[in-house]
């Protein structure tokens, strides 16, 4: 299997580049804008055929590159049906599996970070978006975020998981690439909690500042804008 785990400084975001194999189709989670000649080239180099590519929510801190992929290689703009995208090919229900040549994941509905978000399992993997970060969580205070469901989401779906299932997130800031179910449920700090309540009080009073890039990343990533069309 292929399985390519890029990083942009910029916006501490992790992008990933999936196949069977070279010469198959690929598919790609999270692009940032401004690596997609980066990825043309990974693609190219691979022989890799671009058939989807995924955002695993609207994204405030960055301009997605879901839109710039899907005009270079006519692939297929995936998210999760709740996505108020106006740029989405594909929308995906809760539970509902999406394929490429030889691998198959499964959209995972996580609200609480965003309403929007979704997390794929594949295999012995999960994308969790910013739902479950490394020793951290996604912020719930914006976005249409919800502390309440974040909870749900983390404890109810994605901790129940096997534990020994791979976690890679969409963004680190410490320069950790993967984790597991098992290390997150026993170490990360903001899971260390024995109700939804007190987890909503953590996640209600973090009290921090808005993204630099919201004002421009989410009107841009809900209509596929480049910085220059805004
Ligand atoms: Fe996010």
């Amino acid at each position: 299997m292929i399985f390519n785990q890029l990083f942009d400084k910029k916006s501490s975001t992790y992008t990933y580049i999936i196949s069977s194999g070279k010469g198959r189709e690929a598919l790609i989670i999270d692009p940032v804008i401004e690596h997609t000649d980066e990825y043309i080239k990974v693609l190219k180099n691979l022989e890799l055929k671009l058939v989807k590519v995924i955002d695993t929510h609207i994204h405030a801190d960055h301009i997605s590159g879901l839109n710039e992929l899907n005009k270079r290689t006519y692939c297929s703009r995936v998210m999760g049906e709740k996505s108020k995208s106006e740029i989405v090919d594909i929308k995906l229900k809760d539970n509902e599996n999406i394929s490429i040549e030889n691998i198959q994941l499964k959209a995972i509905y996580t609200p609480g970070h965003t309403d929007c978000s979704y997390c794929y399992i594949m295999n012995d993997r999960v994308f969790t978006g910013d739902t479950l970060l490394i020793n951290g969580t996604g912020r719930t205070d914006f976005q249409s975020g919800n502390s309440h469901d974040a909870y749900n989401s983390i404890f109810n779906r994605l901790l129940k998981l096997p534990e020994e299932t791979l976690v890679y997130p969409a963004h680190d800031y410490n320069g950790k690439k993967y984790s597991t179910i098992k290390n997150e449920k026993n170490n990360n700090p903001r899971l260390q909690i024995n109700s939804k309540e007190e987890y909503a009080e953590i996640m209600d009073n973090l009290n921090l500042s808005d993204p630099k890039m919201m004002d421009i990343a989410v009107p841009a990533n809900l209509k596929g804008l480049t910085l220059n069309q805004l």
